[in-house]
């Protein structure tokens, strides 16, 4: 069996970006453009890929962990010389080395499974993904022979207006013979730029005699290569369009697909309900017969089913089923809802669980709190739970009712089924079945059995 292993070049700094982080840091729909490389290749290569770093090459490596190999390109000096710096590592590791600029992240897996398999069959030099599409975006030119087959690449740079009118593209995938690669690489001489350019070897192929074999393409979105923030929201754009057709296909309405936006790692359960101007990030996952949005916005955020999220903000919270919360409602790190909590408009829950059926109607705030089942929070409800050094815990037992705008000064608990008055500013413990009213809440009376 022969042997294939990837090659991803990562190394330049993507000037045209204008950024301070590398170009391949930059995510599409939540993802690392260069992770888009490493996912697409792993599966279909035999070793660990090897990534080209250079440009800030410590961020990139860092983000890439263990999933790779790296070779640092110490000067840019083009395409072609960062595939010679992999020599070193793949020389006698591999039969065939699959070429990828990490700036691609829309390839699609079917091309490059094309691609390799094209290769496998007829063993060429140079195997090579080209595209069709009447927007040039810069790329080299493929020029072709009379008879069809490949004859050159020409960068649009040192392209003639007659060449600039080619249609064929070249994609920035290839497929080499290593044993033919190597050498190779030493032909290239420098561009009027002083760089080496990979794209000169199918010209140093052609004219050994070689033939150099092209597969095109299936979608010219595929080769929507990122240069720029133009580019790069091109790229989110198609996207965001596959990733909302995926989740369509398999049974979630959205209201609108073009100002809904999805990051990768999401999750969503059939027959929920996604309306627009809603960003669902991260690791988020939505149950079944569930309602997001509008303007919403959920991180990392795990929602049952049958729950409606109506305007709101949820990072790294917890919702079980049949929760409803907002219009405006903010949860953050460490809230959790269970079953048929109402949460109604302008509240703010952090690091708090609020058993199953409590109801927080209206402008609340519960930081540190354990609240159990069936509690009332009157409209105006707070945690004091900062005393300027400390972060302090309420605990409100179940059935109690809490009146309007009252103040917990935690450390504090309130025991079950007890009341306190509106305006309550409650800092002591107070016992089950317990009424307190005042500033500071006094024990009016026992509760009546
Ligand atoms: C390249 C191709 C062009 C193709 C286009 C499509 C060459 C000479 N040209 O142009 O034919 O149409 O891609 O994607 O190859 N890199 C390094 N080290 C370097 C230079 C670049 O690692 O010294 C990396 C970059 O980080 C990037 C990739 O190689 O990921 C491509 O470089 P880029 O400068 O974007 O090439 P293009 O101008 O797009
Ligand atoms: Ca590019």
């Amino acid at each position: 069996m022969k042997k294939f292993a990837a090659v991803i070049l990562a190394a330049g700094q993507g000037t045209r970006m204008r950024s301070d982080l590398p170009k391949v840091l930059h995510c599409i729909a939540g993802k690392p453009m260069l992770q888009y490389s490493l996912d697409l290749v792993d599966g279909v290569t035999d070793q660990s890929p090897v990534v080209v770093i250079g440009h800030k090459g410590e961020e990139v490596q860092k983000v890439v962990g263990e999933q790779a190999r790296f070779v640092v390109q110490h000067e840019q000096l083009g395409t072609g010389h960062a595939v010679q710096t992999a020599e070193s590592i793949l020389k006698d590791e591999t039969d065939y080395v699959l070429v990828l600029n990490a700036d691609l992240p829309l390839i699609l897996r079917d091309s490059i499974v094309r691609l390799l398999e094209l290769q496998r069959q007829n063993s060429t030099p140079i195997a090579m993904l080209t595209v069709l599409s009447d927007d040039p975006r810069g790329f080299g030119r493929i020029v072709r022979h009379a008879d069809g087959g490949v004859e050159r690449i020409v960068e649009e740079t040192d392209a003639t207006p007659q060449e600039k009118l080619i249609n064929e593209l070249n994609v920035g995938v290839y497929c080499f013979r290593a044993n033919w690669l190597w050498d190779a690489l030493r032909e290239v001489t420098p561009s009027a730029k002083g760089e080496y350019y990979l794209t000169d070897l199918v010209e140093i192929a052609t004219q050994q005699g070689e033939k150099v074999q092209a597969v095109v393409a299936t979608h010219p979105d595929e080769a929507i290569g990122i240069n720029n923030r133009v580019h790069l929201a091109e790229a989110e754009t198609v996207m965001r369009k596959r990733i909302n057709q995926g989740w369509m296909e398999c049974g979630v309405t959205f209201i609108d697909p073009s100002s809904t936006y999805i990051e990768l790692g999401v999750e969503i359960g059939r027959d929920s309900i996604i309306y627009p101007n809603t960003v669902l990030r991260g690791y988020t996952k939505i149950g079944h017969h569930t309602h997001v949005g509008p303007n919403s916005m959920l991180l990392d955020t795990k929602v049952g089913n049958h729950c409606m999220i109506l305007q709101s903000v949820l990072e790294h919270a917890v919702l079980e089923d049949y929760v409803e919360m907002g219009p405006f409602g903010h949860l953050r790190k460490g809230a959790y809802l269970a079953d048929h909590v109402h949460m109604g408009n302008f509240g703010e829950i952090k690091n708090s669980y609020l058993g199953k059926g409590s109801k927080m109607g209206h402008f609340s705030y519960m930081g540190d709190a354990e609240v159990g089942e069936n509690v009332n929070i009157g409209a105006g409800t707070i945690t004091c739970n900062y005393d300027g050094k400390n972060k302090n815990k309420t605990v409100i037992g179940s059935n109690a009712f809490i009146g309007s705008d009252t103040m917990l000064v935690a450390p504090v608990s309130i025991g079950e089924r007890s009341i306190t008055g509106a305006g309550s500013v409650v800092n002591r413990d107070v016992p089950a079945d317990t009424v307190v009213i005042g500033v500071p809440a006094k024990e009016m009376r026992k509760k009546d059995a």
